[in-house]
């Protein structure tokens, strides 16, 4: 098949890359489908700017292959290149140009002659909202604003497929709310989206499909709903009186949820469990022995915070020669 008529698609298969006596990556495949967003989640240092690095042609994985619309990101760098458009974790514009001028530099970059580029900095910039601050030094933007215009720059020459790193840290709530939009909109037209956040709210709104990254490895994979339910419910239990509240941990506990919150002023216990409905029953049964007569005792669906949590709370492995 030829490579360009395989769709913007990304394969990565046992990726490794080691910086020094840190794994980065250790043997982390995936597979995005073309027009699909698909979220990359993790903590920090968990792994997911050296693969976007390597999905970019800047950093070579140490062993494994990765392919970016059908094109090996070593062996035909240039052609994922053009496949690619990429805004990173850290601002890349040029603070000592314009908003308008860094873009007609990448448009340039890109292969548009000059008219074209111009025409597509314009483009860009209103779509952004960056038309007023478009003829301005990139150095007097607010950071939302630098974002913004990171996100125009990886759009320039429209590439089948956009890699954005952390697209909206540090972004206030409108800016993220527009970014997310502009995300949709992508994806929308049929441009696929890889997405590396560390929110959840962000993965479980946007993404398609998610996986999560920790230490390198791969820890989990699947649509939000596959992994909440995997992740299992949400037992929560209020009582009245505050001298209920151990009878309550008590219950949680023997619900089988490690670790329950605990809030206070609510009075309420909270904790993940497996098994539901059993875990529910168990949780009654301590309660009524207990003699305590519970506010409120309830099921409810895992958050992405629980899945999250649950996968992502290990120690890192050591390198092993
Ligand atoms: N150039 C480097 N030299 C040494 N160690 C590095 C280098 N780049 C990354 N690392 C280490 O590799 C691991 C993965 O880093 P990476 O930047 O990929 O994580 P991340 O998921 O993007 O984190 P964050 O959410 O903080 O951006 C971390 O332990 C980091 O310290
Ligand atoms: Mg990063």
């Amino acid at each position: 098949m030829n490579p360009k008529e395989a769709g913007p698609t990304v394969v990565v298969e046992e990726i490794q890359r080691r910086h020094k006596d840190i794994w980065a990556l250790r043997g982390v495949s995936l597979h995005i489908s073309a027009g699909e967003i698909f979220g990359l989640l993790g903590p920090n240092g968990a792994g997911k700017t050296t693969l976007v690095r390597i999905l970019a042609t800047l950093l070579r994985p140490d062993s494994g292959r990765a392919r970016v619309a059908g094109w090996d990101v070593v062996a035909n760098a240039a052609r994922v290149r053009a496949a690619t458009g990429l805004a990173g974790q850290h601002s890349t514009v040029d603070g000592m140009l314009t908003g308008f001028e860094n873009l007609c530099l990448i448009a340039r970059l890109r292969g548009m002659d000059r008219r074209a580029a111009r025409r597509t900095a314009d483009e860009l910039l209103d779509r952004f909202g960056l038309t007023d601050a478009g003829g301005r030094l990139v150095k007097t933007y607010s950071g939302g604003m630098r974002r913004r215009l990171d996100l125009a720059g990886s759009l320039v020459g429209s590439p089948p497929l956009i890699i954005l790193d952390e697209p909206t840290t540090g972004l206030d709530p409108k800016s993220r709310l527009d970014t997310w939009d502009a995300v949709g909109e992508l994806a929308a037209g049929g441009t696929t989206v890889l997405l590396t956040t560390q929110y959840l709210e962000e993965a479980d709104r946007l993404a398609d499909r998610i996986t999560v990254i920790d230490h390198g490895e791969v820890v989990a994979a699947g649509t939000s709903d596959e992994l909440k339910a995997a992740a299992g419910s949400r037992l929560a239990i209020v009582v009245g009186e505050d001298h209920q509240l151990p009878t309550a941990v008590r219950a949680a506990v023997s619900a089988g949820g490690n670790s329950p919150t605990v809030d206070r002023r609510d009075r309420r216990v909270e904790t993940v469990v497996t098994d539901g409905q059993s875990a529910l029953a168990r949780a009654l049964s301590v309660l009524q022995d207990e003699g305590v007569d519970a506010l409120e005792v309830g099921l409810g669906r895992a958050t992405l915070d629980d899945v999250f949590l649950g996968l992502t709370a290990r120690p890192r492995p050591a390198v092993t020669r």
